[in-house]
């Protein structure tokens, strides 16, 4: 690391990480069990923790002939795995082992491993209501006598786990909400707050959570396709109580390798008249994703993508017919097993055509874990930079996300490696190192 003095002031407007850093997650199934348990497991030495950039990444500082390439985890100084802990809510009674077992991610022996400590976590009763998840019947879930008094129990519930731990963010993990668009209730936050008391329609159980969280002064980051946080109204809050926000819906699967893809076609300047993707998957998010209104929630947020990393306005010869569809059917034998199918239809010099066919079997929160925590650690990062606490949206965090929150009027990048460049450019201005564009000239001077 250069050690200048510039380096050294911003470095040390970063607050320390010292003590615990409490998680607090709503929606603990299938990817915030795996989260959970592969901490432990990588906590306990039995494991590696791949697929995190935050663990296993490192930045270049300075010119390639420096050699100098830390840890990000170091350069950056984030919170250590020990010192991370757990709780969270969800609808469904049982301990997280028993959560673990029904997502059937992991293996068994593997879960016997760390059995105990899975044990003694059990999600706290949920704020839930069926209207915004259809396909699924609330069984541990709070009871109060409007939307206002529920989000203050999720607040009591903070209070509380802040006695137990020094910092707490706050990382959805939850279901996929039905399709909700902006209204008046979402555009201030008087209005929303009202509405709180009023039990407006337009605020979801994952509202409740954000708003909840952020007056607690606690960072929020959204995992679903949910509009949860993209509102006016939780971004004031947001800026307000400088507890940073991001989202939206961990880019994991197909819309990964498609955000590598696409940007690799689009540079070489090869047309695209087709890309159609579909999915079959078995798990309890496929059967969420089996009801169309949370289906389309789902859909949105999967579309948008070609059509920002192409720029079809700019580019009408290779773009402007494109036909995208994306599918998801829910198959139960597959499990969390999912298998993303893509074909891409391209055309070359004097328009040609080509065709790629993509069959991507993964494993759906084996991807997602490690993506949950680099954004729970850099969530806390952001928590603790003046320059970043106050921001409301962390647009650096995009690279994480399917749909990335952008401040209002400006379009997300979706290119996966512009969305690194950003994030790595991000962590090296907080920490007032030169950023790298990649120009190298002076490689080549006298
Ligand atoms: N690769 C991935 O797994 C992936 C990728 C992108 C996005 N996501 C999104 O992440 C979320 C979690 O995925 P998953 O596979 O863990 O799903 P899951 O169904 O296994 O877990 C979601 C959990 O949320 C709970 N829940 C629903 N509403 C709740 C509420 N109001 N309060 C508390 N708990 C609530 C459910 O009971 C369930 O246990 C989904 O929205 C999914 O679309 C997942």
């Amino acid at each position: 690391m250069s050690n200048t003095p510039a380096a050294n002031t911003e470095a040390a407007s970063i607050k320390p990480h010292t003590g615990k850093l409490g998680v607090m997650i709503p929606g603990m199934g299938a990817v915030a069990t795996t989260l959970i348990a592969g901490v432990e497991a990588i906590r306990r030495g039995l494991a590696k923790p791949i697929g995190s950039l935050t663990q296993m990444g490192t930045i270049r500082l300075g010119k390639r002939t420096d050699n100098n390439s830390p840890l990000i985890k170091d350069f950056a100084g984030l919170c250590p795995l020990e010192d991370l802990v757990f709780t969270g809510w969800d609808i469904f009674g049982g301990n997280l082992y028993d959560a673990a077992k029904t997502a059937q991610v992991l293996d068994r022996d593997q879960l016997e491993e760390i059995r105990p400590f899975l044990e003694s976590i059990e999600p706290m009763p949920a704020v839930f209501d069926q209207h915004y998840v259809k396909r699924l019947t609330g069984q541990k879930i709070k009871v109060g006598k409007n939307k206002c008094d529920l989000a203050n129990q999720i607040r009591n519930d903070i209070a509380e786990f802040k006695t137990k731990t020094d910092r707490q963010i706050m990382i959805w993990c939850g279901s996929t909400e039905i399709y909700l668009e902006q209204t008046a209730v979402h555009q201030t936050l008087e209005a929303f707050e009202k509405g709180l008391v009023d039990n407006d329609p337009g605020i979801s159980p994952s509202m409740m959570y954000a708003w909840a969280a952020l007056k607690e002064g606690i960072p929020f980051a959204n995992g679903a396709p949910n509009l949860t946080v993209d509102i006016p109204a939780l971004q004031e809050l947001s800026k307000k109580m400088n507890a940073p926000i991001c989202g939206k819906d961990f880019k994991t699967g197909q819309t990964f390798i498609k955000t590598v893809l696409a940007p690799a076609f689009k540079t070489r300047m090869l047309g695209v008249a087709g890309w159609y993707s579909t999915n079959i998957l078995g798990n309890r998010d496929g059967e969420v994703l089996d009801d169309p209104e949370s289906f389309k929630t789902k859909e949105v947020s999967k579309l948008g993508v070609l059509e920002h990393i192409f720029q079809p306005e700019l580019h009408p010869d290779l773009y402007k017919d494109l036909y995208h569809k994306v599918r998801i059917n829910y198959y139960p034998p597959r499990g969390d097993n999912k298998e993303g199918w893509d074909n891409i239809d391209i055309f070359g010099w004097l328009g040609y055509p080509m065709q790629i066919k993509v069959d991507f079997l993964c494993r759906d929160s084996i991807l997602a874990a490690p993506l949950a925590l680099d954004l729970v650690l850099f969530m806390d990062l952001a928590a603790r930079s003046e320059k970043l606490k106050g921001i409301g949206i962390q647009e650096w965090l995009s690279f994480y996300f399917k749909d990335p929150d952008t401040a209002p009027g400006v379009y997300p990048e979706h290119d996966l490696f512009i969305q690194s460049m950003k994030l790595k450019n991000t962590l090296r201005h907080i920490m007032g190192q030169d950023l790298i564009t990649h120009l190298g000239l002076d490689y080549y001077g006298d």
